[in-house]
């Protein structure tokens, strides 16, 4: 398995030091006020379960299950609505967690959504962020690190549903996804 890994781009203390910072902001722009976490599963349960621990006031929390991908790394520009939530979100504060902003299609089609639903604010939450691959214009409240255009696994990320379990972010060597740019 690790020989299809280039090398590790960000550590797991550096990940844990971050979501430690992060977690911190959270408290103190939340405070006083009803957050509702979401995960968007699959990649981002691992750090939903990692920020959740760390944040010092009361919560909720949630799930959902959006599809943009097929097989492989091509986007598709599809997102596809898998799991919805089973809380309500109507007049309370939601913060979106993600592992990875990529295109930012799914985060865009997450929060028009939501929006519908009356809440009384969305905002988002990523480990990563690649600002480089952007295909429509996003406001990303909270960013742990922003990275350069490489295919990245580990801690929830995958490459064809394989290295979710990599406790640090590793970078894939470009041979195994056919080289060229990562589409993730
Ligand atoms: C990843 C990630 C985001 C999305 C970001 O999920 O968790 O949800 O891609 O990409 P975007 O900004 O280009 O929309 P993915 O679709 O790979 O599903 P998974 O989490 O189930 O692996």
């Amino acid at each position: 398995m690790i020989d299809e890994i280039d090398r590790v781009l960000i550590t797991r203390d550096e990940i844990a030091e971050k979501i430690r910072e992060l977690a911190a902001r959270i408290s103190d722009d939340y405070s006083g006020k009803e957050l509702v976490l979401v995960g968007v599963l699959k990649g981002g349960f691992v750090i939903l379960a990692d920020l959740m621990r760390e944040i010092s006031i009361s919560l909720d929390m949630d799930l959902i299950a959006v599809s943009s991908y097929g097989g492989g790394t091509k986007t598709s520009g599809v997102v596809m609505l898998i799991k919805d939530l089973d809380v309500t979100i109507e007049n309370k504060h939601v913060l979106i967690v993600e592992d990875i902003i990529d295109s930012g299609l799914t985060l865009s089609y997450l929060v028009e959504n939501f929006r519908t639903r009356r809440p009384k604010s969305v905002k988002i939450c990523t480990l990563l962020n690649k600002p480089d691959r952007r295909k429509v214009d996003i406001t990303v409240d909270y960013t742990g690190f922003f990275i350069p255009d490489e295919f990245v696994v580990g801690y929830g990320l995958d490459y064809d549903n394989r290295y979710r379990q990599l406790a640090d972010i590793c970078v894939l060597k470009p041979e195994v996804y056919g080289g060229g740019k990562a589409d993730k």
